[in-house]
């Protein structure tokens, strides 16, 4: 199983997991062959990407670090959450709130049990509901850190709720600032940067949110040079919470499509967090990060520095941009593989570029 990018969908491969609706139900099932019509509907609902089957990555698990089950119910959830309004529908918002608390719950005993399992982030978000995918992809990026550090599961579940709430706020910004695709203006950036209080004021408001919560809603845009917003706060005056979701904030947003950015790739957007580290990001918190994500996630196909495509099979915690990979030519069926990490020989050898096939 392997994934690849919507563009690259023709009918009649083989999909390699099942595909899921925000709403949990189940779209295409795991071994049907797409059909044009579905490849259609696919595109025009904004998946980005998918799972198929093929002859050269049949021998692929791809091991998630939280179920599709629980990440689709988180998404579901958050988009509850979304549509309430916490002041009208107060008892809605409460409820579904307490909901999101317990499959947060879930989603901290998944991860927090599969603690050397390192995060294979894909893109698999439905563009127009970015904001959801995203917040739960923060979350667990966020939890996945908080493991690395050591955090005690009841730590960890209040770290998963705010990353999961941490753009709450983002409600009560106009859609025309959120999704304009030109550069906002002075005024419409002012306005984008209240985000941060709005969510801090309406979850501080609620019942069972503790403070760690809130205040990490408020502090997730600011980066310890005091470079950030809403109040330029430096180092340890931002909560420990605020300095991982501001990571994997970051660093979820850059691998998206937007409609203001195109995406960038896994290993572009880590080296970019490894450029800010110490100054717009806690090096510590980076540390523990590069030790979960990977720069080349399980199935990517990679050009290695002699010229031979190679398929990554596996990723190591203590050297993330060097995997294990089959190289993709001579006989399929019985494969190459070569351990960047503990080969000697593949000493020389570097990854030089990501393919898109
Ligand atoms: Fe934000």
């Amino acid at each position: 199983m392997r994934y690849i990018d919507v563009s690259l969908l023709e009918p009649d491969m083989v999909l390699g997991r099942s595909l899921y609706g925000t709403n949990n139900e189940r779209m295409l099932k795991k071994g049907q062959p797409i059909k044009l019509e579905y490849i259609n509907r696919i595109k025009s609902l904004g998946f980005q990407g998918l799972y198929i089957k093929d002859g050269i990555s049949d021998d692929l698990e791809i091991d998630d670090v939280v179920s599709q089950q629980i990440r689709m119910e988180a998404i579901g959830r958050l988009k509850d959450l979304f549509i309430f309004d916490e002041k009208k529908d107060h008892k809605h918002f409460e409820e579904t709130l307490a909901n999101i608390n317990k499959t947060v719950g879930n989603m901290v005993t998944e991860i927090d049990g599969n603690r050397n399992a390192m995060i294979n982030m894909m893109d698999l978000k439905i563009y127009d509901e970015y904001t959801f995918y995203h917040c739960v992809n923060v979350s667990i990026i966020a939890v996945a850190i908080g493991c690395g550090l050591g955090l005690s599961h009841q730590d960890l579940t209040q770290l998963g709720l705010a990353g999961m709430l941490h753009d709450i706020g983002k409600q009560r910004i106009p859609k025309a600032i959120l999704e304009k695709e030109d550069n906002l203006t002075d005024e419409e950036f002012k306005e984008l940067k209240k985000h941060p209080a709005y969510g801090y004021r309406m979850m501080r408001d609620c019942n069972n949110i503790s403070p760690q919560v809130y205040l990490s809603i408020l502090q997730h845009h600011e980066r310890i040079d005091g470079s950030g917003y809403p109040h330029g706060k430096k180092g340890d005056d931002i909560s420990l919470f605020a300095r991982i979701i501001g990571v994997a904030d970051c660093y979820d947003a850059i691998i998206s499509k937007r409609p203001y950015h195109d995406p960038i790739l896994p290993s572009d957007a880590i080296e970019y967090i490894m450029g800010g580290s110490g100054f717009l990001f806690d090096p510590e918190v980076v540390r523990v990060f590069l030790r979960k994500v990977s720069a080349y996630p399980v199935s990517m196909c990679v050009m290695l520095s002699n010229g031979v495509p190679a398929m990554v099979v596996k990723n190591f915690e203590d050297a993330n941009t060097r995997p294990l990979v089959k190289l993709l030519k001579g006989d399929i069926k019985n494969p190459t593989y070569i351990n960047l990490k503990d080969d000697p020989n593949a000493q020389n050898l570097t990854i030089v570029g990501v393919l898109n096939i």
